[in-house]
């Protein structure tokens, strides 16, 4: 069933929105144009990094417009001097929660959170330094891990978890003392989960995760092009879903007993029913991890 529309005024504007969209969706979809960060297009959103606070009329208080469903009636302004002030804040609360040297970053002159920075005008920031002591992964064979680069967006996290089916990324710790961990805090170069795809690399807004390889200024991401792989596996995960009700519905036919008659080969409808549908392409068949459980151990390490 369709969702319902709803009148909204986005800078003034009386416009339409759908029932379920959140603010920063249907004001994309009037061609307004909101700052983020930790929004990645196809991925769930966390509301982490609160550059894309909106103001609602009627209350004081800022919302972060990936995360906040809009409703009928609602007033919302995506520009003012407040929030310009507001998302500095949070962007050189960023800059200097860790280190951020940018003439010896992989991503200089291609980081969001720089280009960010850049857009609302910050030329230096109002607060102590860090400087923490943090370390650089460097044993995965192909990419690498800085941790004094992290904003702590869970971009990497979301696509691995949502895109991938991999599920190597996790955030352990709190507070400032927060990090990115791989496989329960092994070194990257020992999670057994890594299928060594890159899109974690390229969901990173930063120097944060890079490949191997890249000097200064070199590493250009394609973030894209996880939203439009994104948006490809829901579609296919949803004609799945639509053939599984099809497998379900065969279910209460059967006599007590019988052999469940399968709409697909048996490897499909059990990928199907474990959930794996549409997370990998057929060319990349199971995942590493379902693998080893359909077959046991792997006899060499993932590449
Ligand atoms: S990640 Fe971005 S902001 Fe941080 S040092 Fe690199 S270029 Fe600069
Ligand atoms: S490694 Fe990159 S994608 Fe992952 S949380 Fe840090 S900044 Fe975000
Ligand atoms: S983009 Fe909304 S909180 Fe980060």
């Amino acid at each position: 069933m369709p969702n319902k529309t709803i009148s909204v005024r986005i800078d003034g504007e009386l416009v339409t929105a759908q029932e379920g969209q959140t603010i920063l969706e249907a004001a994309h979809a009037h061609g307004k144009q909101i700052p983020t960060l930790c929004y990645l297009k196809g991925l769930s959103a966390v509301g982490a990094c609160r550059v894309c606070m909106v103001e609602l009329a009627g209350t004081d208080r800022l919302l972060p417009a990936c995360t906040t469903p809009i409703q009928d009636g609602m007033s919302i302004k995506t520009a003012s001097e407040k929030l310009t002030l507001y998302r500095r804040m949070a962007v050189e609360l960023l800059l200097v929660e860790r280190n951020h040297i940018c003439s010896a970053c992989v991503s200089n002159g291609h980081c969001e959170l720089q280009s960010m920075a850049q857009s609302l005008g910050i030329t230096h920031v109002r607060y102590s330094y860090n400087n923490p002591h943090l370390p650089v992964d460097m044993t995965h064979p192909r990419f690498v891990l800085d941790h004094n680069r992290c904003i702590l967006c869970t971009r990497c996290v979301r696509v691995c978890a949502e895109v991938e089916g991999a599920n190597v990324w996790e955030v352990a710790s709190r507070g400032i003392y927060s990090r990115i961990v791989s496989d329960l805090k092994d070194d990257w170069g020992q999670a057994r989960n890594c299928t060594g795809c890159g899109k974690c690399i390229q969901a990173c807004p930063t120097g944060a995760l890079a490949e191997k390889g890249f000097s200064v200024m070199e590493m250009v991401k394609q973030s894209d092009s996880v939203s439009r792989l994104a948006a490809q596996r829901t579609h296919q995960a949803n004609g799945a879903l639509e053939r599984f009700g099809m497998c379900l519905q065969a279910r209460p036919e059967q006599a007590p007993g019988a052999a469940v008659p399968r709409p697909f080969p048996r490897s499909q409808s059990s990928r199907m029913c474990s959930g794996l549908v549409g997370l990998h392409p057929p060319d990349r068949g199971l995942s590493r991890r379902h693998r080893r459980k359909l077959s046991g151990p792997l006899t060499s390490r993932p590449s």
